[in-house]
């Protein structure tokens, strides 16, 4: 199906009615409307219609939305019906965590090494995977078809080691870097920082607490 470019408002939502459709298919639901979707997912059923229309709109009015299908259609624009191989870089309490975290490879992200410059860290295995020295990343991205990149190294590290990582092929940097990075055009970056999630978290306590 030919796509309209879709805003990154709507990209950022299609995560979750991928988690939302996924449990449902996981419970054997066929078929949902958007007014029950909205109840489930605590959004207005004319938001996600609207969402949903960018597609194409996979509904059909009075039979709803093919879970299945949608499911199938939200995952392909995602770019998760293929496999992603990712590597980590930096094993340490963040690195660790996340290539523990067998949940991704469900969704098809493959973790296939994890490098760290700390030598008393090589040959450590964390989930079955030993951690290598950086040195072994060239031969190791190419051979593996590596396309992202996580990075859980300290800020001042992250820019030369995201050169590097560039230079050897990686399309997509999953950034836990406190550092905004300079890419060139066709490496994507997801920044991700948990501390803004939380900080949104304390502003909403917070307008609560002063509109009462
Ligand atoms: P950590 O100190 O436990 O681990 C960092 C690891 O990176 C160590 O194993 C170290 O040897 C390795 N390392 C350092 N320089 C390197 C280099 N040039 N090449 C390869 N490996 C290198 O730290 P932690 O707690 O795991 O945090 C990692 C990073 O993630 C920090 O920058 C921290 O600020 C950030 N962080 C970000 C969060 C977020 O929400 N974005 C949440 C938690 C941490």
């Amino acid at each position: 199906m030919e796509e309209k470019e879709i805003s990154q408002a709507v990209i950022g939502r299609l995560p979750r009615y991928f988690r939302y459709l996924g449990e449902l298919k996981d419970e054997g639901i066929e078929r949902v409307s958007s007014q029950e979707l909205s109840d489930i997912m605590q959004v207005t059923a004319s938001q996600i219609r609207q969402d949903l229309n960018n597609f194409g709109g996979f509904g059909q009015q009075g039979y709803g939305y093919n879970v299945e299908f949608l499911y199938e259609e939200i995952g392909r624009i995602l770019g998760i019906d293929r496999k992603h191989n990712l590597i980590i870089i930096g094993a340490g309490n963040l690195g660790q965590a996340l290539a523990n975290y067998m949940n991704f490879e469900r969704r098809g992200f493959l973790c296939k090494g994890i490098f760290d410059n700390n030598p008393k860290l090589y040959g450590r295995k964390i989930r079955g995977i030993e951690v290598q020295p950086m040195e072994s990343m060239e031969r190791f991205v190419p051979e593996n078809n590596i396309d992202i990149a996580v990075l859980t190294i300290p800020k001042g590290e992250a820019a030369g080691v995201a050169e590097e990582l560039i230079r050897y092929g990686i399309k997509g940097i999953w950034n836990f870097a406190h550092v905004d990075l300079k890419v060139p055009e066709g490496v994507q970056v997801e920044n991700v920082h948990l501390s803004d999630s939380l900080m949104k978290l304390s502003y909403n306590i917070s307008r609560f607490q002063n509109d009462k």
